[in-house]
């Protein structure tokens, strides 16, 4: 059934404090909860039934005051509970058992590898025991957990209060969190474990313990993300004045997990993939990865945690933010330009997707059937872009202000969006009425711009027509408040002043359907350098020739739009492919692209990183993006034909830049070594493309010599895509005898064949999934495997014959009775069928059919079937 934000009502009954109590057992854990509970003042006269959430919970008491209530006063419902009332204050005691070992859905209390772990958001506590498990309902929370002694570790949130053993033997130990807080930031974890420990002062001088905890095996990879997290601690504090509040902080690292991380309140719990790391086992990406992933939990301990949300429409109050000050944060840790380019470019392939699909939906949604489908690429992403617009709009100072205000008025509370809003606009007095229509229209807008110089006058006219695709329930849209970033290029390449102060770049106020927007006293017509740094999450179309996007590659001072000119330069050429080759003209690729390659990569002064990011061409993915109609098989022959081309016409330089970058130092993954490595092996990919014999020799070199993950996986890659069968086969052999007790390192082995272009993929991934190693209950062995075939291979899953789309099918059906979450994950690749021509999409809506009509579905995998279909 589907939920209305509309019909959000506050809570008939408050909780003051949670007591719980567990007895831990596999197949029988027994949970004793005992709540303070209140009726709310704000919710009304009378005194209404208790309704509290519950499922698959073996309901074993229920007493009141100290008095067990009879099983015929109480009802059990569906999900739930419901218990009469008769005082506005009384205390509940249930006692109730669940089955840890037999939860595959990864959601409430469930064992990974035979540690008990827990996952709450957003509605897991609810498998625990009965409760209001809404975010609006806060709590002081004290929690025992007993278990027997192969399980030495008992952690849950807040301060240890007590520990001991209980009469027949057990452990137990006491955790109380003195902060209120919802259900959902509710952890618990019972292990043989191991941990790091260091500290941190914060800045008032108050001394924090920092405890990792891992399986013994993986004690040596806690390293980077415990400097990573003293990191983040000094940053919240240095950027927006917040302080840690607990004496202990803990992280905890578990192999089965839905998501990436959860910030449980002083007990993050993390997907290990996101956490552990060495230098032999983890590529530069996931050092950066862990590194903004422990950066986001930790700053929810504000953003999220402190203050929290009201229901779960608000929820990208929370993410939205947290992922604003994540990237944020990266960015000052690493090269700015390079982290804005990788955000934007998934965010354009990924994002776009979906505000142009069936599952289309507002940043602050206004409906759903399942929350867990709701925790989005939108929600968090696009989310992130409208924080980083009001950031803009405000500037730093304006915005650190109205954060001030916004921790300020609501510590300790459950509030809304526009809660949010509304304290930057107090703190800085200004109105931002229009400018939320971000949080309640769907879809990316689009800019369609003109203009025109006067050369009698000197005036440039710039004219800006927005517009924005209807989205599922939402056919008109009214106009958003754009800021568009942007300079004006001189013909010598630089930028012209554009006011009397000499500023050079301006934010223009987008308000309305068309505007023009005049500057004065320009002494020749300027190239426009338009929305810079990505000021706001909208598509730009202006009428740019090959030599103005040659032009602005080579002069824009804006990093971020020398890259966008190379992808629109890439784009134009990649289009005029796909249009030959659908005409069956010959194929042939600009000489002045090439020559626009060739300089990128001669540039000694671009910072390495960028220059990589500037040779990669658009993804598939990206370039179906911007299409109308995915023709899937121009795609492919256009991008092969293109990577091709450029690998033989630049072979010579790319030789030398990848011999230049060869560096014999111990591995390091600070920003400058992270740059030289990604150019040099964009370089070596290249390089292979062609299947020459003295690439490959390359990267066989490579692939033994290398001494850190980075260089051994970006080798391996090449061979597995370029190199003759005998010799991937080879070479992956050896890698996973290498490496086959290193469960993240067997995820990325996976990884790289599932996601090979070659034809046999399918028949490989088949293969994989008989693999010892692979396990259907583990997300990760999953996403490395189905999800990196349905997700990031777009030649083999978009196979003619649609064998690639039935095999999804197939797999989603299989996972969806032990996984829902997942399962709703892994669909959607298959949910697009519309924007693709002829058969192919009819092809993919059979697949996906076909999964509607294999029998009940979980409610997670019913909503995003359904409405893909309708
Ligand atoms: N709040 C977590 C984070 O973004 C994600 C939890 C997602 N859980 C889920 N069931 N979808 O850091
Ligand atoms: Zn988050």
């Amino acid at each position: 059934s589907t939920v209305y934000l509309k019909d959000y009502r506050v809570p008939e009954y408050l909780v003051d404090s949670t007591r719980l109590h567990f007895e831990l057992q596999p197949k029988a854990t027994l949970v004793k909860s005992q709540l303070k509970i209140r009726r709310n003042p704000a919710a009304g006269e009378g005194l209404p039934p208790l309704v509290l959430d519950g499922v698959e919970l073996e309901l074993l008491s229920v007493s009141i005051d100290g008095k067990l209530v009879p099983a015929s006063r109480y009802q059990e419902l569906p999900q739930g509970l419901s218990i009469p009332v008769d005082a506005p204050e009384f205390e509940l005691e249930i006692h109730n058992r669940i089955n840890p070992e037999d939860n595959t859905s990864l959601e409430g209390l469930y064992l990974s590898n035979g540690m008990y772990c827990t996952q709450c958001e957003a509605e897991g506590f609810r498998k625990i025991t009965y409760y209001p498990d809404r975010p609006d309902v806060m709590s002081r929370f004290t929690t025992t957990i007993v278990a027997p002694r192969q399980y030495p570790v008992l952690l849950s949130n807040g301060n240890e209060t007590a520990r001991g053993t209980t009469e027949d033997g057990r452990q137990f130990v006491t955790w109380e969190d003195p902060f209120a807080k919802p259900s959902y930031l509710f952890a618990l974890v019972a292990g043989d474990l191991q941990q790091v420990e260091d500290s941190y002062t914060t800045a008032s001088g108050r001394e924090v313990k920092l405890q990792i905890f891992t399986e013994a095996k993986n004690i040596g990879k806690c390293d980077h993300a415990m400097r990573s997290l003293k990191k983040a601690m000094r940053w919240d504090e240095e950027v927006y004045g917040r302080e840690y509040d607990l004496d202990i902080f803990m992280v905890v690292a578990v192999d089965h997990f839905n998501m990436g991380a959860m910030e449980n309140k002083g007990l993050n719990i993390f997907n290990s993939a996101c956490v552990l790391a060495s230098p032999e086992t983890a590529t530069d990406s996931t050092f950066q990865r862990i590194e903004s992933i422990v950066g986001h939990e930790y700053f929810h301990n504000w953003s999220g945690n402190r203050v929290t949300c009201r229901d779960w429409f608000q929820l990208s109050l929370k993410e939205g933010f947290t992922v604003f000050r994540d990237a944020e944060f990266s960015a000052d840790m690493n090269s700015r330009a390079v982290k804005r380019i990788e955000d934007v470019s998934m965010l354009r392939t990924t994002q776009f997707a979906e505000d142009g699909g069936p599952m289309a939906h507002p940043v602050r949604p206004d409906s759903y059937m399942e929350i867990s489908n709701f925790y989005t690429l939108t929600v968090y992403e696009k989310g992130a872009e409208v924080v980083r617009m009001i950031h803009t709009l405000l500037g730093a100072e304006g915005f650190r202000k109205g954060s001030d205000l916004y921790f300020e008025r609501h510590d300790g509370c459950a509030v809304t969006c526009e809660d949010f809003i509304k304290a930057m606009e107090d703190a800085n007095g200004v109105g931002l009425t229009q400018f939320r229509r971000w949080y309640s229209q769907a879809g990316t807008p689009v800019l369609d711009v003109t203009d025109a110089y006067d050369e009698a006058t000197g005036n440039y006219a710039l004219t800006v027509k927005q517009s924005c695709p209807p989205t599922p329930g939402q056919e008109q849209k009214l106009p958003f408040h754009i800021p568009l970033a942007l300079g004006l290029l001189g013909a010598e390449g630089t930028d012209l002043p554009l006011d009397s102060a000499g500023n050079t770049q301006v934010v223009l106020q987008v308000t309305e359907q068309e505007q023009t927007f005049n500057f004065t006293g320009l002494q020749e017509k300027p190239l426009p350098s338009l929305l810079r740094d990505f000021s706001a999450p909208v598509k730009v179309r202006y009428g740019y020739t090959t030599e103005q996007l040659l032009f602005l590659m080579r002069n824009d001072s804006d990093a971020f739009n020398r890259w966008d000119a190379s992808q629109r330069l890439a784009f134009m050429a990649l289009e005029q492919l796909q249009s030959d080759y659908r005409q069956g003209k010959s194929l042939y690729l600009p000489e002045a692209l090439v020559a626009a390659y060739r300089s990128v990569l001669q540039n000694r002064d671009l910072d390495p990183a960028l220059i990589a990011e500037m040779l990669a061409l658009p993804s598939e993915q990206t370039l179906a993006e911007q299409s109308e109609q995915i023709d899937a098989e121009a795609i492919i022959v256009a991008r092969k034909f293109a990577r091709g081309a450029l690998a033989k016409a630049l072979k010579d330089d790319l030789l030398v830049c990848y011999r230049g970058l060869h560096s014999d130092k111990p591995y390091s993954p600070d920003a400058a070594e992270i740059a030289a490595r990604s150019l040099k092996n964009t370089c070596l990919t290249y390089l292979c493309v062609t299947e020459d014999t003295d690439a490959l020799e390359l990267a066989q070199q490579q692939f033994h010599r290398a001494s850190n993950m980075t260089d051994s996986a970006a080798a391996l890659g090449a061979l597995v895509n370029f190199a003759e069968a005998a010799d991937t086969e080879a070479a992956l052999a050896q890698f996973y005898q290498r490496w086959r007790q290193d469960t993240q390192v067997v995820e990325l082995w996976f990884g790289l064949q599932s996601t090979s272009a070659r034809w046999g993929t399918l028949e490989k991934v088949r293969e994989l999934m008989q693999h010892p190693a692979f396990e259907q209950k583990n997300p990760n062995k999953v996403r490395a495997v189905i999800g990196g075939f349905a997700n990031r291979n777009f030649t083999q899953f978009h196979r003619a014959d649609g064998s690639g789309f039935e095999f999804v099918a197939e797999q989603v059906i299989a996972l969806d009775k032990l996984n829902p979450q997942i399962a709703a994950r892994l669909v959607i690749p298959i949910t697009r069928w519309k924007k693709y021509r002829g058969e192919l999409g009819e092809k993919m809506q059979g697949a996906l059919q076909a999964v509607m009509d294999s029998g009940k579905l979980s409610a997670d995998l019913y909503e995003v079937v359904s409405k893909s279909l309708a």
